[in-house]
């Protein structure tokens, strides 16, 4: 299977207002994309998610044989399917869209439909006729929590995980590093080509019909910044782009987050430069998640499937790139001090607003200005 991605984890905007969802224009937005086969094929040929979620089923059985099972958005049923053939007594794979079809399909191909009952709805919306041990999901967006699928996670934990039932996986880790990379220039190239064919059109529009657009260059610009400049990027970085010490800045629990904890994501953390003479292109984040079981019921084999930048295996959720302009020169010692605040959008819950402030203390001590920086990860 091929290792190369398209992006398509794509979310489009405007699902909240004050705060309440709109589920119509959720669905129109952020699951029709999971309806379509092409899609789900793409996960299921991310070698290094597919292997993670394999190895923790298969090497912990112990948490299926006899079990009941939940699988939060089955797609195309692949977890429900493992874990029947793991050993589950019962698996309820439940999935929003008309992927739910398929996924049927496939449990009845794969002669599994006395253990899989796929039920097609949301898992907020559904109810269930007994509570399970172990609840499985692969939920995780870009830079772990886009997509605020972990929503509909823990509200199936609430509501039906039995006192001592496992989550598959069971922790997840956020990270920070500092990157160097041309990209830094690219996008700096493209916003300035887009102000400079404004102004042409500027001139042109005036010339040719006399009206002068000036007075939009302040909100174009605002505009074009924010698409070149501020919007994260998606990129497979290779390891030797990695130019400090990678920081954790939020570590999970699912057995026992709540909404609240991962809807505000805050972190005061420092990196050292290790590279000599480097141009601080940006910031990259990116997760791990572990399968571990509980501490009542730990796994047999613990699994970890990691999202950093990988020579040999990247996945698709690859790792998300905060540029900064102009990139700041750092030197081996330095010390980076990152101020970070992650908010879902206004507009719509699953997009995320992060303000990233660095400090940079030079290894002679001397401080840098700080950067403030906005960025929005689409
Ligand atoms: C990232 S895909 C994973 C699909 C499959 N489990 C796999 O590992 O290949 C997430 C799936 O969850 C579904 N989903 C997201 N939120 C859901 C919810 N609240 N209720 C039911 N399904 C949901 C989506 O439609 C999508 O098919």
């Amino acid at each position: 299977m091929s290792a190369t991605f398209s992006v398509f984890r794509r979310v489009m905007n405007s699902s909240t207002q004050n705060g309440v969802v709109d589920k119509g224009v959720d669905f129109a937005n952020y699951f029709c994309t999971y309806g379509f086969l092409y899609h789900q094929k793409e996960m299921l040929c991310d070698r290094v998610r597919m292997d993670a979620y394999y190895n923790s089923i298969f090497k912990n059985k112990h948490h299926f044989e006899g079990k009941v099972v939940l699988d939060v958005g089955t797609g195309s049923g692949i977890l429900a399917i493992w874990s029947a053939q793991a050993g589950a007594r019962k698996v309820y794979a439940v999935e929003a869209t008309k992927m739910a079809e398929h996924a049927a399909e496939l449990v009845k191909s794969n002669e599994l439909q006395h253990v899989v009952e796929v039920i097609e709805g949301t898992m907020e919306d559904i109810t269930l006729p007994e509570k399970v041990d172990v609840i499985i999901s692969e939920w995780m967006g870009y830079f772990l929590l886009r997509e605020s699928m972990l929503d509909s996670v823990l509200c199936a934990r609430d509501r039906w995980l039995k006192p001592n039932g496992v989550m598959y996986p069971s922790h997840a880790r956020m990270w920070l590093a500092p990157i160097k990379s041309t990209l830094v220039d690219q996008k700096m190239n493209d916003f300035e080509g887009s102000m400079d064919d404004w102004y042409c059109f500027i001139d042109d529009t005036k010339n040719y019909y006399g009206v002068d657009m000036s007075a939009l260059t302040k909100p174009f610009t605002h505009e074009q910044k924010k698409y070149y400049l501020q919007t994260s990027i998606w990129n497979n970085l290779h390891p030797n782009q990695v130019i400090g010490t990678p920081v954790i800045i939020k570590e999970i629990d699912c057995l026992t987050t709540t909404v609240d904890d991962i809807s505000n994501v805050r972190a005061s953390v420092s990196s050292s430069i290790t590279e000599e003479n480097a141009r601080l292109a940006g910031i990259a984040g990116w997760f791990d998640v572990h399968f571990r079981g509980s501490s009542e019921n730990p796994a047999q084999n613990e699994i970890e499937l990691n999202t950093g930048p990988n020579e040999d295996s990247g996945t698709h959720w690859g790792q998300q790139v905060f540029l900064l302009h102009p990139p700041p020169r750092v030197q081996r010692g330095d010390d980076l001090k990152f101020n970070f605040s992650m908010i879902r959008s206004k507009e719509n819950h699953r997009l995320m607003e992060v303000d990233l402030d660095i400090e940079i203390k030079q290894s002679s001590g001397k401080f840098l200005p700080q950067v403030r920086n906005k960025f929005f990860i689409e």
